[in-house]
């Protein structure tokens, strides 16, 4: 079942806590949280207390943090402490990627590595098993309300072919530019988890409306 996961991004800070108990009335069991560096890409956004500030909103929640940072290692201990489930960093920051992965998993961690959109997945050919989800990037990294990159679908499709071939439970993450024309569609292709700022945030006054609909349209895959 193809679940759901606002990412507060695209959320009016100012209101921040009603916005996520929407998010969770709707239905939301996971939330994605964005944590940008101003190096790896060109945006900064926000770490660690706005993470305590999602977890102490939504105790129950499934958090999942995208770390696009250089040097990722730093932040896995103290983002797992305060209340981060799965954590996802980028492969193109990390050549020592096999083993940020098994420090994620000692800390109690799900790990995922996140692939911008030029990266093949095959790159994590050799560690697919030990990886609770791939978070591939279907815009390029930095900034909410992109438009989604066509040809996307393809690696989607081929990921989950061969998730499936070696009989693994991976989650297949996508990340950026989903609408309500091709939601649906990348479910169909194998995405388990699907992201979403702009489309779940830009209409306040009907997020849990929005949570509701969006999950109804993937859930039967
Ligand atoms: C972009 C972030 C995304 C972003 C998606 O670098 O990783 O999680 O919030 O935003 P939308 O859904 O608006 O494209
Ligand atoms: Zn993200």
């Amino acid at each position: 079942m193809a679940k759901l996961a606002p990412s507060i991004l695209s959320c009016d800070f100012s209101q921040l806590k009603e916005e996520l108990l929407s998010a969770w009335e709707g239905g939301a069991e996971i939330i994605h949280v964005d944590v940008m560096d101003g190096h790896f890409v060109p945006n900064f956004t926000f770490g660690l207390p706005i993470l305590k500030a999602v977890r102490k909103i939504l105790p129950q929640v499934t958090i999942d943090v995208h770390l696009m940072t250089d040097d990722p290692r730093l932040y896995i201990a103290d983002f797992i402490r305060e209340g981060a489930n799965m954590i996802s960093f980028h492969l193109e920051a990390s050549p020592d990627y096999s083993s940020i992965v098994d420090e994620i998993i000692k800390r109690g961690g799900r790990p995922g590595v996140a692939l911008a959109p030029g990266t093949p997945w095959q790159c994590l050919s050799p560690v697919l098993d030990r990886l609770y989800y791939v978070h591939l990037m279907t815009v390029h990294p930095g900034f909410g309300g992109q438009k989604f990159i066509s040809g996307m679908e393809d690696k989607i499709s081929t990921l989950r072919q061969e998730i499936r071939k070696r009989g693994l439970s991976t989650e297949i993450e996508i990340d950026g530019g989903v609408n309500d024309q091709n939601i649906e569609y990348l479910a169909f292709c194998g995405a388990s988890i699907i992201a979403a700022g702009s489309l779940v945030f830009a209409h306040p006054e009907d997020i849990a409306a929005r949570v509701k609909i969006l999950s109804e349209k993937i859930k039967q895959y």
